[in-house]
């Protein structure tokens, strides 16, 4: 057994008797906290090999409290206004933690303007969040569904006080953070609580592509392969697809914004959506988003910001077409349908063998794991 699953493993036993509600735990009537013990136990996850090490914030290690905590806060709708959504109702964890929409419905029933992103490997997402790249970190993105009129339609002021007078949770926030009193509930120390359940959403580095490339077990199907050689413009007698230039390994993302090629625009000013442009200010960084990563694709359609496509099979047509002109698309999308051009030409066979080795892609154990499952039920 890897270190990880025995991680993994360790967590969700921990993870069991939810709210178990010793004498002991039940807060005094003034509030007070402090016959509960603090003793919270620190996490050191395993990194699947081939990935990065990545530093736990100072002011926000994960302990076994904090992530329990955590991931009972994303999946309780008690976040919502009226109680009917959580986090994980637009992120949940069949769909790698996307929500299988084009464009994501709050509690109103009204729609956003982006589709949901998948909820993976975000310890390492250190260059902004949200496909335009708007908040720096995940305590920060945090707060900021409860209160979105598009999302969960709540205010953190009734959040807090619901926290406060539940029977469970004032325990909880004890275990994880220390308070003495109740009152002390704050919304700084909720998201921080979510943000540790999400550092722990990394990849369980089976994969058939983290077996192969990064554990040399194994090989590829000759497809697979061949598809591999295309993606990472590795053989001189197969075409290069160029998308290892956004989408590279380990994680599969960059995590940098690009535009590539989704929308015509005559001028940098014709976005429809500008996308980091909006962010950054500067108008080269009008229509580019944030590459995603790519494991787990096949259960996170629809794709692109907007969910304007449907199956792999429309985002492989679409890259292959080049994309449309704009004047600051990446340099790395360059037409693959002219068929004097070897270098570059991706017929339907190269086409087959790319899917192939998108599909090594695919992380079952990631979309299966317990410890990230809902706690409730
Ligand atoms: C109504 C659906 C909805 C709900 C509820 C929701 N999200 Fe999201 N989430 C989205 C959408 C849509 C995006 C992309 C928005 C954008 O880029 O403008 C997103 C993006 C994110 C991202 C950014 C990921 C990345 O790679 O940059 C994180 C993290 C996240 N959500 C966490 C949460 C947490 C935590 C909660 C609960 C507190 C939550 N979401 C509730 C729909 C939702
Ligand atoms: C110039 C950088 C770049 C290159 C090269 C590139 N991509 Fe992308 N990819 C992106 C960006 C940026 C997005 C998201 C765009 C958006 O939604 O606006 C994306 C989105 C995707 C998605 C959708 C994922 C999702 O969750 O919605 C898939 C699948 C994908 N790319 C596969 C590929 C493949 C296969 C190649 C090579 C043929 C490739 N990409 C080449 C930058 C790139």
């Amino acid at each position: 057994m890897s270190n990880k699953l025995a991680t993994i493993l360790f967590l969700s036993f921990l993870f069991l008797p939810l709210f178990s509600c010793k004498d002991d735990d039940i807060p005094s009537d003034n509030g007070d906290l402090t016959s509960i013990d603090y003793a919270p136990v620190g996490v050191d996850l395993e990194i699947p090999p081939g990935y990065p090490l990545f530093e736990q914030p100072e002011d926000n290690k994960l302990s076994v409290e904090g992530v329990l905590l955590g991931r009972q806060l994303f999946y309780d709708p008690i976040l919502s206004a009226d109680e009917t959504m959580s986090c994980a109702s637009c992120h949940f964890q069949e769909g790698s933690f996307t929500d299988n929409k084009a464009l994501s419905k709050g509690i109103d029933g009204i729609e956003g303007k982006r589709s949901s992103m998948s909820l993976i490997n975000l310890a390492y997402s250190l260059n902004g969040l949200f496909w335009d790249g708007r908040v720096r970190t995940l305590e920060e993105q945090a707060l900021l569904p409860i209160e979105d009129p598009l999302e969960l339609h709540n205010n953190w002021e009734d959040l807090i006080l619901k926290l406060k007078s539940h029977d469970e949770y004032p325990s909880q926030f004890r275990k994880a953070f220390g308070i003495t009193n109740k009152d002390q509930i704050t919304r700084e120390l909720a998201v921080k609580a979510i943000a540790q359940f999400e550092r722990t959403l990394i990849s369980s580095g089976n994969s058939e592509f983290d077996k192969v490339f990064h554990r040399n077990e194994g090989f590829f199907s000759p497809e697979a392969d061949r598809g591999f050689n295309i993606f990472f413009d590795k053989n001189p007698d197969l075409p290069d697809g160029e998308c290892f230039h956004c989408h590279n390994e380990p994680l599969l993302t960059d995590n940098t914004y690009r535009n590539n090629g989704l929308d015509y625009a005559e001028t940098l000013e014709d976005f429809e959506d500008n996308g980091f442009g909006d962010v950054t200010g500067i108008a080269t960084d009008n229509g580019k988003f944030k590459v995603p990563s790519l494991v787990n694709w096949e259960f996170t359609a629809p794709y692109m910001h907007d969910g304007r496509f449907e199956t792999i099979d429309e985002v492989l047509d679409h890259y292959i077409s080049g994309g449309k002109y704009s004047p600051n698309k990446d340099v790395n999308i360059v037409r693959h349908d002219d068929p004097s051009d070897p270098r570059t030409f991706i017929n339907d066979a190269h086409k087959a063998d790319l899917l192939a080795f998108l599909k090594t892609f695919r992380d079952t154990s990631f979309i299966n794991n317990e410890a990230f499952s809902n706690p409730f039920e």
